[in-house]
C-alpha cells in the first residue's frame, strides 16, 4: 500500500538555502532580476533537479518553466502550484523562491512515496513577476491568460538597458532539456504560496492566511521636462526646472494620498534625473509612482489627483509634464471553493489560520481570471518584505509546505471546480 506522502522539511529548508546562494546579496538577500544570469542560474537548478526525478519539464515563449508529474489521466488539466524566482534588486530569499521550490518540494513528496493522482500536478515558475528590471511585472502570467504581448515587450530596455528580446531568447537557451510549449494551457486551479510581505499574520500569532483576494496596483511614471541651464547663473525667474516640479507634485501627493485614506498606498520609488551634473539645473527628471487600493473607483481617484497636481506644479515651474500608465492591475477576488480546500486542508493538519486580502499582487491573481485560484500566506517577520532581511520561521515555512501539499492532493483527486 502506497504511504500517504509527506513533506521533507530538511530537505525544503536546505533547497531554500541554496537557492539563496544564487544572485547573494552580502546583505544576506537575493538579486535575482528577472531574465538576469542569476535568474537564469535558478531556472536551470530547479530543470536539474526535475530530470533528475524523472519529471518533464516545459517552457513557453515568455519563459514560464513547467514541472509535471504526470496524473492517471493525463489529459485532464493540471492542477498547478507555484510561484516565481525573479527578485528585486536587494530583494529577500523568500518572496517567490518560498513557493516555487515549497512547490517543488510538494511534487517530490508526490513521487517519495509513488502516490498517484488523478490529474497531473504541475509547479510552475513564472517570468518577472517582480517588474523591478523589465517594466510591467507579472510578465509570465499575464502572457498566460493571453493579456499580455510578448511580441511588442520584445524591445523593452530594463534598467541596465538590456533589450528584452535578447535576455529572454539567452534564458530559452539556458534550458535546452525544456520542451517549448505554447503560451496558456488549460489548468484546473492554482494555488501559489508566499510570504505575506506585511504584520497581520505576524501580529496575530496565526501561522496561515487564507487569500481571499488582491488589492489594486497601478503604476505611472511621470516625466517632468524643463530646460537645463547654469546652476550658479540662472535667476529664479529664468529657471525651467523639473526638479522643483517633480518635488513639489511629490511632496502634495505624500501630504493628501495617504493621509486621507489609510487603505490607500503611494511610493515614488524610482527617479531619474538628466543630465545629472550638480551644476546643471536638469533637463528632465522622470520619476515612477506606485498606487495601491482595494477599491478600482479610489486607484482611479489617485489617479486623477496625481494627474491634477503634477499638471498644477508643471504649471507652476513652467515645465511640461507628461504620464504614462505603464501597469494597471484591477483588485481581484481568489476562488472561494478553493479558499475553502485549502481551509479544510489547514483544519485536517490542525493548523490555524485567518482570511486576509494581499496588499502585494501575485501571478495568482492573473491566473484567477481563467483558472480557479487562491493563495496562502506564511508570516514573514516584522512583516518586512522587498528588503534583504526578510525572514521566514522553519516551522511556519513547513506548515506552508503542508498545507500546500494537502490542498494539492485534494484538488488533484477530487472534483473539477468551475472556471470563473
Ligand atoms: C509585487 O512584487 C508587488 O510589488 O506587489
Ligand atoms: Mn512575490
Ligand atoms: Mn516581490
Amino acid at each position: 500500500m502506497t504511504s500517504y506522502p509527506k513533506i521533507n522539511a530538511r530537505r525544503l529548508l536546505q533547497r531554500i538555502a541554496d537557492f539563496a546562494t544564487i544572485g547573494a546579496t552580502p546583505a544576506g538577500g537575493v538579486n535575482r532580476q528577472a531574465l538576469s544570469i542569476g535568474d537564469r542560474t535558478a531556472r536551470r537548478r530547479l530543470a536539474e533537479l526535475a530530470v533528475a526525478r524523472g519529471f518533464n519539464v516545459h517552457q513557453d515563449a515568455i519563459a514560464n518553466l513547467f514541472i509535471r508529474r504526470e496524473g492517471r489521466d493525463p489529459s485532464s488539466p493540471p492542477v498547478l502550484i507555484g510561484s516565481h524566482l525573479d527578485s528585486q534588486p536587494t530583494g529577500g530569499r523568500f518572496d517567490g523562491a518560498l513557493g516555487t521550490l515549497s512547490a517543488f518540494e510538494v511534487l517530490e513528496a508526490l513521487e517519495d512515496t509513488g502516490v498517484d493522482t488523478e490529474r497531473s500536478v504541475e509547479v510552475v515558475s513564472w517570468t518577472n513577476e517582480e517588474g523591478s528590471r523589465f517594466s510591467p511585472g507579472c510578465m509570465g502570467s499575464m502572457a498566460f491568460i493571453g493579456a499580455g504581448d510578448i511580441a511588442g515587450w520584445q524591445d523593452t530596455r530594463g534598467t541596465d538597458g538590456a533589450r528584452l528580446g535578447d535576455e529572454l531568447a539567452a534564458t530559452l537557451k539556458a534550458l535546452p532539456e525544456a520542451r517549448m510549449r505554447p503560451v496558456g494551457h488549460a489548468v484546473s486551479a492554482f494555488v501559489e504560496v508566499h510570504i505575506e510581505q506585511g504584520p497581520v499574520l505576524e501580529r496575530a500569532g496565526i501561522p496561515i492566511g487564507l487569500v481571499t483576494g488582491v488589492q489594486g496596483t497601478r503604476w505611472l511614471v511621470v516625466s517632468f521636462s524643463g530646460e537645463a541651464a547654469h546652476a550658479g547663473t540662472t535667476p529664479l525667474e529664468f529657471r525651467k526646472d523639473p526638479m522643483a516640479a517633480a518635488v513639489a507634485a511629490i511632496a502634495q501627493l505624500q501630504l493628501v494620498v495617504m493621509p486621507a485614506d489609510p487603505m490607500a498606498r503611494l511610493t515614488v520609488g524610482r527617479m531619474s534625473v538628466e543630465p545629472s551634473s550638480v551644476n546643471v539645473i536638469p533637463s528632465r527628471v522622470t520619476f515612477t509612482i506606485d498606487i495601491r487600493h482595494p477599491q478600482e473607483d479610489v486607484l482611479s481617484s489617485i489617479e486623477a489627483q496625481i494627474d491634477a497636481e503634477c499638471r498644477a506644479s508643471a504649471t507652476h515651474h513652467m515645465v511640461e509634464v507628461h504620464i504614462e500608465k505603464h501597469f494597471d492591475l484591477a483588485p481581484g477576488k481568489f476562488d472561494v471553493a478553493i479558499v475553502d480546500v485549502i481551509d479544510n486542508a489547514c483544519e485536517r493538519l490542525g493548523v490555524s489560520n485567518m482570511k486576509l486580502v494581499s496588499g502585494a499582487f501575485h501571478d495568482a491573481l492573473f491566473v484567477s481570471k481563467v483558472a480557479p485560484t487562491a493563495m496562502i500566506f506564511v508570516p514573514c517577520r516584522d512583516g518586512i518584505s522587498h528588503n534583504e532581511a526578510e525572514f521566514v520561521t522553519s516551522e511556519h515555512i513547513e506548515i506552508g509546505a503542508k498545507v500546500l501539499l494537502e490542498t494539492a492532493l485534494s484538488l488533484a483527486r477530487g472534483p473539477i471546480l468551475n472556471a470563473p
